[in-house]
């Protein structure tokens, strides 16, 4: 019987340096994506799949995170004053319920894998999914749902992929692949930002994992990796062999949130998913082609 992943972790104490001086202030894991923060889209995704208890990776300066998903009474009762449901609505829907959103800190951003280690306690011993809020999907169906319905299928391990050129492999964590049946990879080996020549294969990991809570032992006792940081991936890495690990082919795409293009990129694409204003984003776009 497979323990269902019903807790997330989302890592949001990075510095997020590339969007400076715009996230001096502001996390930029609040950056918004039309009119929605990038953490809440990625909250959103997780509430999809099942996610019950939501674990945020804090750090310096990312007080706005905890206010934005706390309730606030004053602006409620304005809005409702005001008869603005549509507000009141789209405020509330960023809740999340009583006891269910933890918070614990990063004192120093030493990396992913680091940051994912500091919600051992939270975790415990049960299966959790990790969710990076600037990698965002637009699928059908929610990444993060398909991975758990493969999960339901194969347990363990596993990390959502998509195949990148060969010379963008030095800016991802790449599998090696020991078989392939075109949707799900059996793992054999885990490499963080390979030269394209030594990279084992084009498959990369994107910012969804499904992980089994052996995962933070490795994580405390790794050290230091690739770019001096603790790597979730040399952590993961230690799980194969021992547990099932798959990578998933999910049907969807994927935006780099993290670079500035990309976040651009993905504006639009969500802008054009969206009824209230796709028809008139196109007619925009018109004009710069
Ligand atoms: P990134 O490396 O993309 O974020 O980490 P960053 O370091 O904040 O951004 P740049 O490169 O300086 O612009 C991906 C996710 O992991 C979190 C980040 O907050 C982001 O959501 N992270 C990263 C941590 O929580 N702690 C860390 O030590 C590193």
């Amino acid at each position: 019987m497979k323990k269902p992943v019903r807790k997330a972790v989302f890592p949001v104490a990075g510095l997020g340096t590339r969007f400076l001086p715009a996230t001096k202030a502001i996390p930029k894991e609040m950056l918004p994506l039309v009119d929605r923060p990038l953490l809440e889209h990625a909250v959103d995704e997780a509430r999809a799949a099942g996610i019950e208890d939501f674990i945020f990776v804090t750090g310096r300066g990312k007080r706005a995170i905890e206010d934005h998903f706390d309730a606030d009474w004053e602006l409620y009762k304005t809005l409702q004053e005001r008869g603005n449901t549509e507000a009141l609505e789209a405020v509330r829907a960023c809740e999340i319920g009583p006891g269910r959103l933890f918070y614990t800190r990063q004192q120093m951003p030493l990396g992913l894998g680091h940051a994912v280690w500091c919600a051992r306690e939270v975790v415990g011993d049960d299966p959790f999914a990790v969710i990076l809020p600037d990698d965002f999907v637009v699928a059908d169906k929610p990444c993060l749902q398909q991975m758990v319905e493969a999960y339901q299928e194969v347990g363990g391990n596993i990390v959502a992929v998509v195949d990148v050129p060969r010379d963008q492999t030095q800016r991802y964590g790449i599998l090696d692949v020991a078989a392939d049946d075109g949707r799900l990879a059996v793992v054999a080996g885990l490499v963080e930002k390979p030269k394209p020549a030594l990279a084992p294969s084009t498959l990369s990991i994107i910012g969804r994992y499904i992980l089994q809570p052996e995962v933070m032992t490795h994580l405390g006792d790794i050290g230091r990796g690739a770019g001096g940081e603790i790597q979730l991936t040399d952590g993961m890495a230690r799980l194969i062999g021992h547990q099932p690990f798959h990578g998933l082919r999910f049907s969807g795409t994927r935006y780099d949130c993290g670079s500035k293009v990309g976040f651009l990129e993905a504006t639009l694409a969500h802008a054009l998913t969206r009824p209230d204003m796709a028809d008139q984003v196109r007619e925009t776009l018109k004009r710069y082609s």
